[in-house]
């Protein structure tokens, strides 16, 4: 049994941990759902969410990283031998986000290039879908390969297995301890220009005016809790993985707290910044700031060039700051997404680093690849709808009830942290995780499963056959490659924890 590998510093660790969870999800994904689920009332909810559950589920993540020093499948299956199978589903639903996301940087990277000359023209919209995407009207099937998107596609994974080819230390906290920074700089530099853009307090104003209302309706309770477990990366095998490259000594609670708060300001940052560059869109286009607001993606890449337009000054520099702090942000989340399936197939297999990065990493490039297709967009936005709003949080439920109620964990890994940690925390920790969470994540897959089924339209309003081709089988295909890998047995001595304790594996 080789020694584990280990982050180098306490910095290190935090950054990396940090750099998986600010991501694109901060970005684009925060302040669109905090504005269409109450406004200023949202924070209510968030903050509730960010407490019972994001902070609760982040410990939980660390304490089983540390305590069993494993990637998400090996750590589960030293709790018990019925776990493993939901550490490797977590690792298929990581795969499969890791396939669409690094596309979504790719874009980003032609984005920066687009911003030299501020490409896409007059009208943003049909310049991101028709002649970027080469999107047709409505979905189909995969369709051609997209030039554009494919080399900067290359490009995203180059950089990542060639991070992860590294190793933890010399690639991924490294990468993390120069990207992070630079991205902290270009973020602020965005959102002081777009609050002092004229117009910006009326982008503010829509963005914080609370609709108390919007508190007695449990979608944006749903939305809440979804939007703290894509963000802070839980429940999809992240934060175990990298946890279990602490040393010995680590404070995990006060390493939990500062990556939750500082992932938590970022996007608060972002709803400010974002909101404000849209007030400014609404007053140069003289429309309500309510009109110019659109869904996730648009938001990024067609609301933004609309607007980068407008600026009085200094357009091509916002626009490449912009969308350089995307890239860097999208990139330190992937990196982290990648090396999930990484760690977890070295284990089980018993390789090298260099081989799993090249078989994992190399596998969900190729696959990437569909998404690169003019149909790319739509089946897009259906995996990451299922594999989100079904996968995730099913597998994420499988995880705390296990933990929590069948092996029994909470207490003993509540006394492992408290007695390595600074800050100890009391039995809430462990009511949290054992009622509130189980109940919350039980009633958001029961909301999202009726509405899948029985809403009135399907979504998107996207025809049936496509959304049960690229949404419910690929929830289900990942579900399939859990249990299949499960089934194959491991090495006994790699799943001795003892025995990994003596040499520090
Ligand atoms: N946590 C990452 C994000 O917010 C996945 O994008």
């Amino acid at each position: 049994m080789a020694k584990r590998e280990e982050w180098g510093s306490r910095t290190g660790f935090i950054l990396a941990a940090a750099g998986s969870a600010i991501g694109l999800g901060d970005v684009w994904r925060w302040p669109y759902i905090a504005y269409s689920n109450g406004g200023g009332a949202f924070f209510i909810p968030y903050l509730f969410a960010f407490l019972t559950a994001g902070i609760p589920i982040l410990l939980l993540e660390y304490a089983i990283g540390h305590r069993y020093r494993g990637s998400t499948p090996l750590s589960f299956r030293r709790i018990g031998k019925g776990f493993e199978w939901v550490g490797w589903w977590q690792v298929a639903i990581s795969f499969v986000i890791g396939c669409y996301y690094a596309v979504i940087i790719a874009w980003a990277i032609s984005y920066t290039l687009f911003s030299f000359g501020l490409s896409w023209g007059q009208d943003p919209e049909s310049f991101f879908i028709t002649e970027y995407l080469q999107a047709p009207a409505q979905p189909s099937g995969l369709g051609g390969l997209v030039g554009g998107v494919l080399i900067p596609l290359l490009v995203v994974w180059g950089i990542t297995l060639f991070v992860l080819a590294r190793g933890v230390k010399r690639g991924i906290e490294l990468a993390s301890r120069i990207m992070m920074p630079v991205f902290f700089v270009l973020f602020i530099l965005i959102v002081i220009r777009s609050v002092t853009l004229p117009g910006a307090l009326d982008g503010l104003n829509t963005l914080f005016k609370p609709d108390w209302a919007a508190l007695t309706d449990s979608n944006v309770w749903v939305a809440a809790y979804a939007q703290i477990f894509f963000s802070l990366s839980i429940c999809f095998a992240i934060m175990v993985t990298y946890a279990s490259y602490l040393p010995k000594k680590a404070d995990l609670s006060n390493t939990a707290l500062i990556v939750g708060f500082s992932n938590s300001t970022v996007e608060l940052l972002a709803g400010i910044g974002v909101f404000g560059a849209l007030g400014f869109l609404a007053a140069a286009s003289n429309s309500p700031v309510t009109k110019v607001v659109d869904d996730g993606i648009p938001l990024i890449f067609i609301a933004f060039p609309t607007l980068i337009d407008q600026l009085p000054a200094l357009n091509q520099l916002f626009a490449i700051v912009f969308f350089l702090s995307l890239v860097i942000a999208g990139l330190t989340s992937q990196i982290s997404i990648v090396e999930v399936y990484v760690s977890a197939l070295r284990e089980k297999f018993d390789m090298g680093r260099t081989a799993s990065v090249l078989i994992g990493g190399g596998a969900a490039a190729l696959v990437s690849v569909a998404f690169a297709t003019r149909g790319g967009l739509y089946i897009l936005d259906a995996a990451d709808h299922y594999i989100n709003e079904i996968g995730a949080v099913s597998a994420g439920l499988l995880e705390v009830v296990l933990a929590a109620w069948i092996y029994r964990q909470i207490e003993q890994l509540r006394e492992h942290s408290n007695a390595i940690s600074d800050v100890r925390v009391g039995k809430w920790w462990s009511w949290s995780l054992m009622f509130v969470t189980p109940v919350v994540l039980a009633f958001i897959l029961f909301d999202n499963l009726r509405t899948e089924l029985f809403g009135a339209r399907n979504y998107e309003g996207y025809p049936t056959d496509f959304l049960l081709r690229y949404g419910w089988m690929v929830v289900v295909a990942s579900l399939v490659f859990g249990v299949a890998l499960t089934l194959k047995r491991w090495n006994e001595e790699a799943i001795d924890l003892g025995a990994a304790r003596e040499v520090g594996a």
